[in-house]
């Protein structure tokens, strides 16, 4: 099946045409355009830049996409449909309308976060960038997505069936490390930038000093009795902590410190969440997905307490954490298989708020 997928729901447009069978996924292009330059000066997405963006970059992109193929070859169109900023899904959504009456091919509107899980079901395969298998998945499956404007639990029974165990309340994970990344003046996107500066820590402590300082942040609802996360107040406590810290220490001799702190208390937290649900619901496989799921440490550490409870876990590829279009393909594959949201394009539905 032939399937063309667009996704602009945030501030990367992205385009994929790959051929998907129930073994995997054959790449004929799989494009994608980040803005993150253009949103790095104010610290994070400005809606109305994204949109303009995406109008500007999408035929560029789709034009590079069918270069080799005739748009007769397409089974199917897929579009992230929600959740997002709602200037940048219009443009995605619009153009994916047209396409699909135009070509009188089906649309299939895809949830932003189901793809991000379908991108943990793609098992790269060596020597060959254009080529995915699809992992043979035991269900239930417990999802830790993580993204910049989502973290959540979520139990997937069987495909395309799925329950929210748990949500933020207020900031999501990958927020969290763009304001923090801030505070430090590290720049953005914050993720990586917090990763880097934590590595560090080693490397310098000895000339820091900073022994003799208390550098601790809290880890939020840790001890609730719910799954949900909250993630505002840790970015406030960190606020709090390098303003107490600058009264004696320069700014660059506090970082490695404050994000080595600031990254445990995130990891924690969602280790700890994630276990706890699958104590109570005892699925047969974790899967991490969203752009959060690129960070390190939170891999390792949660291979290792998978490991110990033996639940098999899976990650996707590193670069297949962030936003992309083959994802959103990968979910439209399934859906279209089980006959599920094949909307005619005059019903399509844009939803910023979608969720399970
Ligand atoms: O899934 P994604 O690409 O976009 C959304 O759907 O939101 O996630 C972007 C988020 C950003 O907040 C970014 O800081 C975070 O993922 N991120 C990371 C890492 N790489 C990206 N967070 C922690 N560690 C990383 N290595
Ligand atoms: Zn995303």
């Amino acid at each position: 099946m032939l399937i063309l997928a667009i996704e602009t729901s945030c501030d990367e447009t992205a385009i994929c045409l790959a051929e998907f069978s129930d073994s995997g996924a054959k790449i004929r292009e799989n494009l994608i355009s980040s803005q993150i330059k253009i949103h790095a000066k104010f610290g994070g997405v400005v809606p109305s830049l994204a949109s303009r963006e995406h109008v500007k970059n999408i035929f560029p992109l789709l034009k590079i996409a069918m270069k080799n193929s005739d748009y007769k070859e397409i089974n199917t169109i897929a579009i992230t449909n929600g959740p997002g900023l709602m200037p940048a899904l219009l443009i995605g959504t619009n153009v994916a309308k047209t396409l699909s009456w135009l070509w009188n091919k089906p649309l299939v509107p895809i949830n932003h976060l189901e793809g991000h899980i379908y991108s943990a079901f793609l098992e790269p395969q060596e020597n060959d960038a254009n080529n995915y298998k699809f992992r043979k998945l035991k269900f239930p499956i417990l999802n830790l997505i993580v993204s910049g404007g989502h973290t959540q639990l979520t139990l997937m029974e069987s495909q395309n069936k799925f329950q929210n165990l748990g949500i933020t309340l207020d900031d999501a994970a990958g927020e969290a490390f763009d304001k923090a990344a801030k505070i430090l003046r590290l720049g953005y996107p914050g993720g990586p930038l917090i990763a880097t500066a934590s590595n560090q820590l080693k490397v310098n402590n000895k000339k820091l000093k900073l022994k003799e300082l208390v550098i601790k942040l809290p880890r939020p609802m840790i001890n609730s009795k719910n799954l949900n996360f909250s993630f505002s107040g840790l970015k406030t406590a960190t606020l709090y902590l390098v303003q107490k810290l600058l009264k004696n220490h320069k700014l660059k001799d506090i970082i490695p410190a404050v994000a080595n702190e600031f990254q445990n208390a995130i990891i924690e937290t969602l280790v700890k969440k994630t276990i706890e649900a699958a104590k109570k619901y005892q699925p047969k496989t974790i899967a991490l997905s969203g752009g959060v799921a690129a960070n390190k440490k939170l891999r390792e550490a949660l291979e290792k307490e998978t490991k110990k409870n033996k639940i098999i876990f899976i990650k996707p590829e590193t670069k297949l954490c962030g936003d992309n279009a083959l994802m959103i393909g990968a979910a439209a594959y399934f859906r279209t298989k089980n006959k599920k949201n094949l909307a005619p394009w005059n019903k399509l539905i844009v939803n910023p708020n979608l969720n399970f």
